[in-house]
């Protein structure tokens, strides 16, 4: 499979570290209380299953994932979790349980398919009748940064247009509440999420430059494979990313977009 991360342990390492990260902007909202088991689409290696597991105790979750490695990683990463937790192998493009699901979670997976609309229409009869769904996928059009930094500005035009090509869409979190609605979902709410860093808190922005940084270098090998950059453009984003929260008038904004319905 081409994927934009691709599978290699700094990418899996990257997940957990990632999940950590953000946990407080992302599980503000989510409740899987009331829920016996759950399913994971493109769970990866269990970085938000773990934060899932400790939210809520009586929760069971089985993981979906198209990529052995992962969960391979995500098994090892669950360890503690044994009989909670299962994990089955699938393109969630064609899923098949032999069981129903009481809730739904998906995280930054539907941006990397190419119909994810096919995904949330055929995992509806794995569903129970008033499963609760919820969806945070990327908006990355919402991506405002100051000042324009030359580097960092080519290096986000060609990390967004490399996963297009590759059958993925940056800014699928905005068509969410479209997405679930076709599908047949129910009280669908969209909600943003994200960050707004300047020099109110200079640590904080710092923080976030960083984590920018790791997750524009987890495509590094795919663009640089692709020809999409140069080593020197890497490198220039890298830079970039370094200088613009020593810059007095610095801003770092992005958002996400989080769903929630009912089956
Ligand atoms: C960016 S990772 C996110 C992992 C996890 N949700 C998290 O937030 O840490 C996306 C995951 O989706 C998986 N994936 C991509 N396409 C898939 C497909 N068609 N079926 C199942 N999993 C898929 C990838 O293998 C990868 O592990």
């Amino acid at each position: 499979m081409n994927y934009l991360h691709g599978y290699q342990d700094k990418e899996q390492a990257r997940l957990l570290e990632q999940s950590g990260i953000l946990a407080s902007l992302i599980y503000e909202k989510i409740d899987f209380s009331g829920c016996h088991h759950i399913l994971e689409l493109g769970s990866g290696v269990g970085a938000q299953t773990k934060i899932l597991l400790d939210l809520f105790p009586n929760l069971q979750i089985t993981c979906v994932d198209i990529e052995q490695k992962q969960l391979i990683k995500a098994k090892e990463n669950l360890r503690e979790y044994e009989g909670r937790v299962r994990f089955e192998c699938q393109d969630i493009h064609y899923p098949k349980f032999d069981q129903i699901f009481d809730g739904l979670f998906i995280c930054w997976t539907l941006e990397h398919l190419a119909n994810p609309s096919q995904v949330l229409f055929r995992i509806k009869p794995f569903l129970d009748f008033g499963a609760k769904v919820f969806i945070t996928e990327v908006f990355n059009a919402s991506f405002y940064f100051y000042p324009k930094l030359q580097g960092l500005l080519q290096y986000y035009e060609a990390y967004n247009s490399h996963q297009k090509e590759l059958g993925g869409n940056p800014d699928i979190g905005i068509h969410l509440g479209n997405l679930l609605n076709t599908a047949g979902f129910q009280q669908i709410e969209i909600r943003n999420g994200g960050f707004l860093c300047d020099q109110r808190d200079g640590e904080r922005l710092k923080n976030f430059c960083l984590y920018w940084k790791t997750l524009m270098k987890s495509a590094e090998d795919s663009l640089l494979k692709s020809d999409k950059v140069t080593p020197e453009i890497v490198l220039q984003m890298e830079r970039d990313l370094d200088s613009l929260s020593d810059d007095e008038n610095a801003v770092f904004f992005y958002q996400f977009a989080q769903a929630k319905a009912i089956n």
